[in-house]
């Protein structure tokens, strides 16, 4: 852990942050500062500022902030570990050791593994696509063509073709890689043949990750003969292509983020659809390629939005899998939006009918995830049939539905649809929050707005140290009932006690899980020269509250005592000098 946080500062140290920012945006000077146009939200005129003496960022438009590691994290959509290791490369600082690396021979061997499979895939997309360009990619090029597809679609896919079973191993081969290497990435498969292309004859649709490497390939059939073996056949599963955690064309949709943030995603099934919607000008479209979505593919889709649309052939959104997938994306945190596409058909067939517009007009009726589940359930227990019979037995079946629709939501959304279906089913909001009660519905933490006075003296106290100012210090640890602040003043303390001054940009490595207003109440605070005498004021104000409330504490729990052993008289005595000192505090 020590060599970790040295490790940390250290590529703080030789990276600073307006010049790392400034190598992914354009940044104006501004008096001590730089402004830029926010990469996190859409913006017109900037609102985002980089401070170099602070060595943060914070966006006034959207109250994004964080250091430099929070940026690379933020921007290149990426982990924390992934972003320390592009600073540390970029300074030219190796990685510390870690429980992964430790077993250094193992882990070096499956580094190494992985590496060549990237570059065996890279090399076959290489091959795919030039192939697709060739004289022998002529059918490939008039299907896609006759799809509507264009040459500058077709290239930002990096769409190829696979033109027989020999030519890619051969290929491959002349290139001195080792087929059973090339087998374990899935490109080729081994058989009685030999080594045979595992997607030969087919289309190449190239499947790359966040980072943006190839990691396994779709092939469409072209003709009846190799349909009739499935009309796509993927690469297997390999150590760098899990299907079910992968979202084909998510190095699209993150490249889009950098350039405009992104508003929203839409998920869909196929790769047909995110290149037709790419082309119609949808830039945010992946393809979670026909599996039920997973806590992995939220994990990505939750660093380039917060909001996703899902668009689902009209059979597969109903269904259980389907549902249960987006749940998982509702636990994730983001904003699940359900579209419907008429006339059974796909985005690409939509698109290709109705146009770009219209479809503009499906992403505006879109469901968000709650009333999407009671259209289902309408769809499945029809209460307002004009039957009475039906209606009366779908009634109860439609209302334990809702209860288990209403279990899943956070406190504020579950009041808001209690509502809505005690209007729609006409039993009462109390009948439905009982059944909530009964069952241990789970609540949700939810932070509190109007913090305490005392809290409040907490955070100020430690922006005055955080940002150096000469008369503050702290001593000890206040009553922390948040992890931020507990968090933050073990931090504070521990450089207190190695002889290390604390620093503002810390405080997003020391506390990577705040929300936006947590850090807002210490970097917003005011520290300009004018403002010394007041803070400084406030400063010792504050250090009384806390002492106080701490002080309090130790006298209730003394109270407590005494009740059990009231003829204790040290205990008593405990008690008189503890509640002088408390006035003694307040009033001094
Ligand atoms: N799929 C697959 N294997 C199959 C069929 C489908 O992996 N045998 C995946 C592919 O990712 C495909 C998606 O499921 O894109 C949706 O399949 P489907 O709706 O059948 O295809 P479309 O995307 O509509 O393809 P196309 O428009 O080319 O017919
Ligand atoms: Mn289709």
């Amino acid at each position: 852990m020590a060599d970790w946080s040295d490790f940390i500062q250290q590529i703080k140290r030789n990276n600073d942050i307006v010049d790392v920012i400034g190598s992914y945006l354009e940044l104006r000077r501004t008096g001590a500062n730089f402004m830029a146009r926010c990469p996190f939200h859409g913006e017109k005129t900037p609102s985002f500022n980089v401070n170099r003496n602070l060595q943060i960022y914070k966006c006034f438009g959207c109250g994004e902030s964080g250091d430099v590691i929070k940026f690379v994290e933020k921007y290149e959509s990426c982990s924390f570990v992934e972003a320390c290791e592009i600073l540390a490369k970029r300074a030219g600082i190796p990685m510390p050791e870690t429980s992964t690396t430790r077993d250094e021979k193992e882990y070096k061997e499956r580094k190494a593994k992985k590496d060549a499979y990237f570059a065996i895939c890279k090399d076959a997309a290489k091959f795919y696509w030039s192939i697709y360009r060739s004289e022998k990619g002529a059918v490939a090029r008039s299907y896609m063509q006759g799809r509507g597809f264009d040459d500058v679609t077709v290239n930002k896919f990096g769409i190829g073709y696979s033109p027989d079973n020999f030519s890619l191993p051969s290929y491959l081969r002349s290139l001195g890689y080792n087929m059973q290497d090339c087998v374990k990435c899935g490109v080729l498969q081994i058989g009685q043949r030999g080594f045979t292309d595992a997607l030969s004859g087919r289309l190449i649709v190239p499947i790359f990750n966040m980072q943006g490497q190839v990691i396994a390939f779709g092939g469409r059939g072209l003709d009846e003969y190799t349909i009739a073996r499935g009309k796509y056949k993927n690469t297997a599963e390999t150590p760098i292509f899990v299907k079910k955690d992968s979202l084909f064309a998510i190095n699209i949709a993150k490249e889009q983020k950098q350039q405009t943030a992104l508003p929203y995603l839409v998920v869909v099934e196929g790769y047909m659809d995110v290149i037709a919607m790419y082309q119609a000008g949808f830039k945010g479209a992946v393809a979670s390629m026909g599996t039920s979505l997973t806590e992995q593919q939220a994990k990505w889709l939750s660093r380039l939005s917060d909001t996703v649309y899902i668009c689902y052939d009209g059979d597969s959104a109903g269904q259980k899998a389907t549902v249960r997938g987006l749940d998982i994306l509702d636990r994730a945190g983001l904003e699940v939006r359900v579209m419907t596409v008429p006339e059974k058909l796909d985005p690409d067939e939509y698109i290709k009918k109705y146009g770009a517009e219209a479809f503009v007009g499906l992403i505006d009726d879109a469901l968000p995830l709650p009333d999407y589940k009671l259209r289902l359930l309408e769809r499945a227990f029809p209460i307002n049939s004009s039957d009475p019979a039906q209606r009366n037995n779908a009634l109860p079946k439609y209302v334990k539905g809702a209860i288990t629709m209403l279990k899943s939501l956070d406190d504020v959304r579950q009041a808001r649809y209690i509502t809505a279906v005690s209007l729609t089913t006409g039993y009462s909001e109390d009948y439905f929050r009982r059944k909530l009660n009964e069952d241990g519905a789970e609540t949700q933490e939810i932070i509190a707005d109007n913090m305490s006075s005392e809290d409040k003296a907490k955070y100020f106290v430690a922006a005055c140290v955080l940002h150096g100012e000469d008369y503050a210090s702290v001593e000890d640890k206040p009553l922390c009932n948040t992890a931020f602040l507990s968090d933050l003043y073990d931090y504070l303390l521990d450089c207190k006690s190695k002889g290390t001054k604390p620093s503002v940009d810390m405080l997003y490595t020391v506390c990577p899980n705040a929300i936006e207003q947590q850090y807002a109440e210490i970097i917003d605070v005011d520290f300009s020269k004018a403002k010394y005498d007041v803070n400084k004021r406030y400063f010792e104000e504050c250090k009384r509250l806390i002492t106080v409330e701490k002080l309090k504490l130790r006298r209730e729990e003394l109270m407590k005592k005494i009740k059990n052993d009231p003829g204790n008289g040290k205990l008593l005595d405990e008690l008189t000098a503890l509640s002088k000192k408390i006035t003694d505090i307040r009033y001094d």
